[in-house]
């Protein structure tokens, strides 16, 4: 099929190169010229696995890069739009972009056209897609308007889209919805999988995935309330963690515990420094305002935003717990970006510690495998940026552990011990198994687990090595 995706962000790029994979004809517009000549010549500006693989095999070919909307859309059975909608400054998503779209998509559709909303949107924002068009003259039968949610996270976004958990195609009539079950066939039979070189998926994907259809504005709100929930998730077991701290007891327990109770299930149930990225924390102010709006509050958001606040404000405390005072003292930090596997550094609550930790008068030595070029557009010129995680700890006072990529799990600890001025390791994302990192003689300090404090005095005044202590 013919179609055209509007925005070449995350989601309209990713969206585009696997629409191109499984077999359609993709336009990807964007009104940014500069981009658009980068893509054209090839270049892909976000870090994802899997996606110089889809350029390599659709690029000018099925994959093909334009400025021109009305181009793009004039040719399309079906338009994909994937524009911001960043928050106002109330909170609510600003859906500007959406409506320009929309209105340049009027004036440009030839023959039957359904758009199809991708980016995260508030409930309703299908209906104003409909009547922008009808304002601007398009006739009521030569377009539909469906809502197709999308769930990719970044750094796995490419097998995210090809394997999704469900597709949810939200549309009021069986026409529409007809062109989106055409759309995503080759998922929904099964063929994809199947071919040689489909991009190969998680061991545990469910394949076929089960398509869900629903009306439009129901497909707006599992947007907003999955991502809700997913942040509510990971809040509660933030809290939870608090929790264990204080009582000494290990939160990686208590996850495995409830975690595999079916109804609860483990995933996004790890603590950490709190949740960041350009999603979770503006798409839970969103939908904050889209419920304000319809007259109810949604006070359980309020509260896992404060909680997601805090837990920042918490890992600061211990890293003072930990070296006492702050200025003047050199830290190690592991991880800017605001998850493993992404060069993102949207909302990271690594890149908010170290601007607070450069506040206090630290000196910081950062390194990240993907983001340090982005993270150097932001800080201030006195973060060193670093090529190692070894090179980042050489002559430390501490090794913050920010973001949880993989190369931060499997750390050569004895090397790091040598190159560190002190063992102390304050891990905030939990890649190290507190008794080992003890039995090695750390100061560990990690998220709702026992810490490791070998020179903290004992009760009769001696040192008491690889103790396990409280928080
Ligand atoms: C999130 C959702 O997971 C996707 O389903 C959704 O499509 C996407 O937002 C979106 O709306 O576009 P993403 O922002 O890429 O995806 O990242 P996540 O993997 O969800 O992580 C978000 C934040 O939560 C990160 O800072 C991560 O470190 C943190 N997190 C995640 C935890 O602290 N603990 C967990 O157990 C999981």
């Amino acid at each position: 099929m013919r179609i055209a995706v509007v925005g070449s962000g995350y989601v309209g790029l990713v969206a585009g190169a696997c629409l191109a994979d499984l077999g359609h004809d993709v336009q990807l517009v964007d009104n940014d010229g500069s981009k658009v000549a980068a893509l054209q010549a090839g270049q892909i500006p976000i870090h994802e696995e899997h996606l110089p693989e889809l350029f390599r095999r659709h690029h000018g070919r099925q994959l093909r890069f334009t400025e021109s909307l009305p181009e793009a859309v004039r040719n399309s059975q079906a338009v994909f739009v994937a524009v911001g909608t960043p928050p106002t400054e109330q909170g609510e998503a600003d859906l500007s972009y959406v409506e320009s779209v929309a209105r340049e998509i009027s004036g440009a559709i030839h023959g039957y056209t359904v758009i199809v909303e991708k980016s995260t949107v508030p409930v309703y924002t299908s209906d104003w897609v409909r009547r922008v068009m009808l304002r601007n003259a398009t006739a009521a039968d030569t377009f539909d308007v469906v809502s197709n949610p999308e769930f990719l996270r970044e750094g796995t976004a490419v097998v995210d889209f090809l394997y999704p958990d469900r597709i949810v195609i939200g549309a009021d009539n069986p026409r529409s919805a007809a062109v989106l079950r055409e759309i995503y066939a080759p998922l929904i039979s099964g063929s994809y999988y199947e071919r040689p070189d489909a991009i190969s998926g998680p061991a545990s994907a469910k394949v076929p995935p089960p398509l869900i259809v629903t009306s439009a504005k129901s497909a707006e709100l599992i947007k907003h309330a999955s991502n809700a929930f997913l942040a509510m998730k990971i809040s509660f077991i933030n809290a939870v963690a608090t929790i264990c701290e204080s009582v000494g007891a290990n939160v990686e327990q208590v996850c495995q515990g409830i975690g595999s109770d079916s109804r609860i299930g483990r995933r996004f149930l790890n603590p950490g420094i709190g949740y960041g990225g350009s999603c979770f924390p503006k798409d839970l102010m969103a939908f904050r305002s889209v419920a304000r709006e319809c007259g109810y509050e949604f006070r359980l958001l309020d509260e896992v935003m404060r909680i997601n606040e805090e837990q920042r404000n918490r890992f600061l405390r211990k890293i003072r717990n930990a070296l006492w005072t702050l200025r003047g003292k050199r830290l190690g930090v592991l991880g800017l970006a605001f998850k493993g596997g992404t060069d993102d550094i949207r909302e990271s609550p690594a890149m908010a510690l170290v601007q607070c930790l450069l506040q206090e008068g630290c000196q910081i030595a950062a390194y990240d495998p993907a983001a340090a070029e982005r993270a150097r557009g932001v800080l201030n010129s006195s973060v060193e940026f670093v090529n190692s995680p070894y090179e980042a700890a050489t002559g430390a006072d501490a090794l913050l552990i920010l973001t949880e990529w993989e190369e931060f799990a499997t750390l050569d600890l004895k090397r790091l011990q040598k190159v560190l001025k002190y063992s102390i390791v304050i891990d905030g994302r939990n890649l190290y198994d507190c008794e080992t990192m003890a039995a090695l003689g750390f100061t560990y300090y990690s998220v709702g687990r026992p810490s490791t404090v070998p020179d903290s005095p004992a009760e009769n005044g001696t040192a008491a090595a690889g103790k396990l202590t409280k928080a």
